[in-house]
Order: C-alpha cells, then structure tokens, then sequence
C-alpha cells in the first residue's frame, strides 16, 4: 500500500485506503445495447493461465480500449474474442454475441469473423494492387460484379480516410503505401467485410504522430457504423478515443469504467498507480 507523503501523483481525489481490488463496471442491459460480451473467460497456453478473469461486456458503436503493462493478457482476451486463438490457446468460457455462445465448437468461425473483423498491430496488406487488396478476400467468398466492387473498394476507402490520396493509383502495389496509408488500407480491407465488431490490436503503435492522429479521426467517424475494441499501449490515446476503458493486470481485468472515470477516479488503486505512470 502507498503510504502518506510518498511521491503518488493522484490524478484524483482517490483514497487508496478504501479501494476495492477490482471493480467492473456492469452494463445496464436496458439501457445501453451489448455487442459482445464474456462470461468466464479464461486462456490458456499449456499450463500457463494467461486470461484468468476477464468477464467484460462491450457496448454497440462505442469504442473501448484495453489498456495495461506488456504481457498483461490484453492480446490473448483480444484475439480470443473472434477465435484467433484457436490451436494456440485453450479458452474457456463464453463469448456470447447475438444471443450465440461463439466460443463454441459448432460455430463457424469463418463466417462469425464476418462480423467481428480483426486489425493487428503492423499492417500486413497483401501483395497486390490497393484495389484487390479490398477486393481479394470478397471474390474468394462470393460472386460480384465489377460495380460493386468498385463501389465497396470507394466506400471502404472513403470510410478509412484513404480515398483521396489513393483514388487516382488503385492500381499501384499496396506494399508501396506508408505505414499510415498501410494501416488505413487493411482497414479498409477489413470493413469490406461489412463487421459489426472491429477488433484492434496496437493499430496506430507503428505510425508517426501525424498518422496517429490522422488515425484517430478515422476511428471516431468509424464508430457511428462500428463497435470497436482496441488495444493500446498509449494511454492518451485511449483517453482521446474511447468511450470506455478496461485495465489489464497479470491476465486479470482489474478495472472496467467509462474512460472519463478510468482517467478522472479510478476505483481501484493499481489502475490509479498505472496511468499515473508509478508502477512497480
Ligand atoms: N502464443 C503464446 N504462447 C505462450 N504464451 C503466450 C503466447 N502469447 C502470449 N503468451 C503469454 O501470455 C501472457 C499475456 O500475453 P499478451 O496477451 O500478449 O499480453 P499483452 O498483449 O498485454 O502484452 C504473457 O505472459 C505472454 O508471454
Ligand atoms: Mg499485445
């Protein structure tokens, strides 16, 4: 426990004495509409208990981020929520979505990451043109015709704050595009798929600021349309962007709020001493 006069920066009135250990904020169901959530959630690598609780529910076209220190279990609960996990880890527990456990085995899993699409943390466009990157992954799926796959590839581009630098060179090799142009692409290429739920991990940890910021705006346009999660490393980032807040600490969620009152009042003295930046 932090004793009197050591050098705490409180970013509040916060009283370490009577914190509570955890504190997850419980959605109100009536009120605000749940996108996705989990119910006992563990994971797994072999022996080690990488997630042990990390029971959260998201709400529809808000951004949450995920935040805490490096090996925290932030990627592991990530990409265990569309299944990337999948012959890598051993989860366990429910991820409810549309009233469907998709955590359990007869789902398919190609078809759920339909709706919950995923973005890793360094952009990996394919080998092709900008125009086939959006269009490859739709023509292996299904049938369309060149319209409409014009009007996906304007729109996903128009959606990802790429079009008008990228309009006039479809053509042109996607592996030429900048790091930020890049990010915004597989963006773009995930939007194609039409998703309700846009998983992040680390997007913009890559990018200069400019592109950062940049980035930032393309996430606050893609919420009216999308439910995004993010990882991130950049505290102010998630302070700026999203609506909510889950702090990650040795595979244990250990708090879960509106940002505003991560940022402002934590409840909980270990987030308090994370985003004040006096940790361990
Ligand atoms: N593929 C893996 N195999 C074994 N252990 C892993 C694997 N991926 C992550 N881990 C471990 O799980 C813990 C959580 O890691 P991770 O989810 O990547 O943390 P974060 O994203 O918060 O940095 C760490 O101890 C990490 O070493
Ligand atoms: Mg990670």
């Amino acid at each position: 426990m932090t004793k009197k006069g050591q050098d705490l920066k409180p970013v509040s009135d916060f009283i370490p004495d009577k914190a509570p250990d955890r504190f997850i904020y419980q959605m109100n169901e009536d009120k605000h509409e749940v996108a996705l959530k989990t119910e006992g959630l563990q994971v797994r690598y072999g022996d080690k208990l990488a997630l042990s609780e990390g029971d959260l529910s998201f709400e529809r076209y808000k951004i949450t981020s995920l935040i805490g220190a490096s090996g925290s279990g932030k990627s592991t609960f990530l990409r265990s929520l569309n299944r990337m996990n999948d012959g890598v880890a051993n989860v366990s527990g429910k991820i409810i979505y549309r009233d469907l456990d998709i955590n359990s085995k007869d789902i398919d899993v190609y078809e759920m990451r339909r709706h919950i699409g995923m973005v890793f943390q360094r952009p990996n466009p394919f080998a092709k043109s900008i125009y086939e990157n959006i269009t490859f992954p739709l023509t292996r799926r299904g049938k369309y015709t060149k319209n409409q796959l014009d009007e996906i590839v304007e729109t996903t581009l128009k959606q990802a704050a790429l079009w008008d630098q990228v309009k006039d060179e479809l053509d042109k090799s996607a592996l030429a595009l900048s790091g930020g142009q890049a990010q915004r692409l597989v963006i773009a290429r995930a939007l194609a798929l039409k998703p309700d739920i846009l998983l992040l991990d680390e997007p913009s940890s890559a990018l200069d600021p400019i592109s950062s910021a940049q980035f930032e705006e393309t996430l606050l346009e893609l919420k009216k349309y999308y439910t995004i999660i993010i990882v991130t490393h950049n505290m102010q980032q998630a302070a700026r962007i999203s609506d909510y807040t889950a702090f990650f600490h040795q595979g244990k969620v250990i708090e879960y709020d509106l940002t505003r009152k991560i940022f402002t009042r934590p409840k909980v003295k270990l987030t308090n001493d994370y985003i004040s930046g006096n940790f361990g």
